[in-house]
C-alpha cells in the first residue's frame, strides 16, 4: 500500500502517517537475522494497518517456504508459528482490522502460491492467532479505548511438534517489568507481575478456533 496519509485530521488526532515500504525495508534490514527467524517475536506498539508487520510476515514466510515447501503438514506447522510470533496494537479499530487482513491476505496468498489444495483448518487457525495477537488498544494507557479493559496478549509456544502452548499476560505488565504493583494468585500470594493471567491446556495448531472451547 502506498498511500501514507488517510485524512488530515487522523495526522493531527493520532499522528497517522505510514512508513513507506522503503523505509521499511530499510529498517528491517538493521535486525534482519531475528526478521527472518521464524520464531522472533514482534510486537509493534503502534502498527497503523501493518505496514511493518506485513514485511516480517513476508520475510519469514520466505524463509518457511525455502525450507518446507515440499511437505504440506510442515509447512503449516511453521507459517503456524510464524504468524503466531507478530503481535501489534493500534489505538484506531479500523487500523487493527486491517491490520489482520493485510496479514491473512499475505498469508493466504503465500499458501494457495505453494499447495494446491488448502486446508480450511490451517487458515482458521491462522484467524484465530491474527485475531488474538493484533489488537485494538492504547500503548499509552495499556487498555481498550472503548472498554477500557487490559490489554492482553497470548503466548504461543511449540511443544512437542504439532502442539501449541498459550499463555495470556497483561501487556501493562509486559511493558512495566519493574512495576510494583500488589496482585494476588489463586492462593492469595503475591503474584510476580509477569505471571500469566491465563494458562491454556496444549491445543494443536490446527484446531485453534475450533468450537466453543477456543474463546479468544
Ligand atoms: C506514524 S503512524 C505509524 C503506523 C505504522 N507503524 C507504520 O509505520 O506504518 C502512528 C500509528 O500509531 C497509532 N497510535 C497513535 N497513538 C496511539 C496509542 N496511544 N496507542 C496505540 N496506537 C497509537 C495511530 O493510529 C497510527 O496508526
Amino acid at each position: 500500500m502506498d498511500k501514507q496519509v488517510k485524512s488530515k485530521k487522523r495526522v493531527t488526532d493520532h499522528g497517522e502517517v505510514f512508513t513507506n515500504d522503503s523505509e521499511v525495508n530499510a529498517m528491517l534490514d538493521l535486525v534482519k537475522h531475528e526478521a527472518e527467524r521464524i520464531d522472533s517475536r514482534f510486537l509493534e506498539p503502534a502498527c497503523g494497518n501493518g505496514n511493518f508487520l506485513t514485511e516480517v510476515l513476508k520475510r519469514k514466510l520466505t524463509i518457511v517456504d525455502s525450507r518446507y515447501s515440499k511437505s504440506q503438514i510442515e509447512w503449516e506447522r511453521y507459517s503456524v508459528i510464524a504468524v503466531s510470533s507478530i503481535y501489534g496494537v493500534d489505538i484506531l479499530e479500523d487500523n487493527a482490522m486491517e491490520c489482520r487482513d493485510r496479514l491473512l491476505g499475505i498469508y493466504i496468498e503465500w499458501y494457495s502460491k505453494t499447495f494446491k489444495k488448502v486446508n480450511n483448518d490451517c487458515i482458521r487457525s491462522v484467524q484465530f492467532l491474527l485475531n488474538r495477537n493484533i489488537l485494538w488498544g492504547d500503548a499509552l494507557d495499556f487498555t481498550n479505548p472503548e472498554t477500557k479493559q487490559p490489554i492482553i496478549f497470548s503466548e504461543w509456544s511449540a511443544v512437542n511438534g504439532s502442539m501449541l502452548k498459550r499463555r495470556d499476560y497483561m501487556f501493562k505488565f509486559l511493558v512495566e517489568k519493574t512495576h510494583q504493583f500488589s496482585m494476588f494468585n489463586d492462593e492469595g500470594n503475591a503474584a510476580a507481575i509477569d505471571e500469566p493471567v491465563k494458562d491454556f491446556p496444549l491445543i494443536h495448531f490446527l484446531k485453534l478456533g475450533e468450537g466453543d472451547t477456543n474463546k479468544l
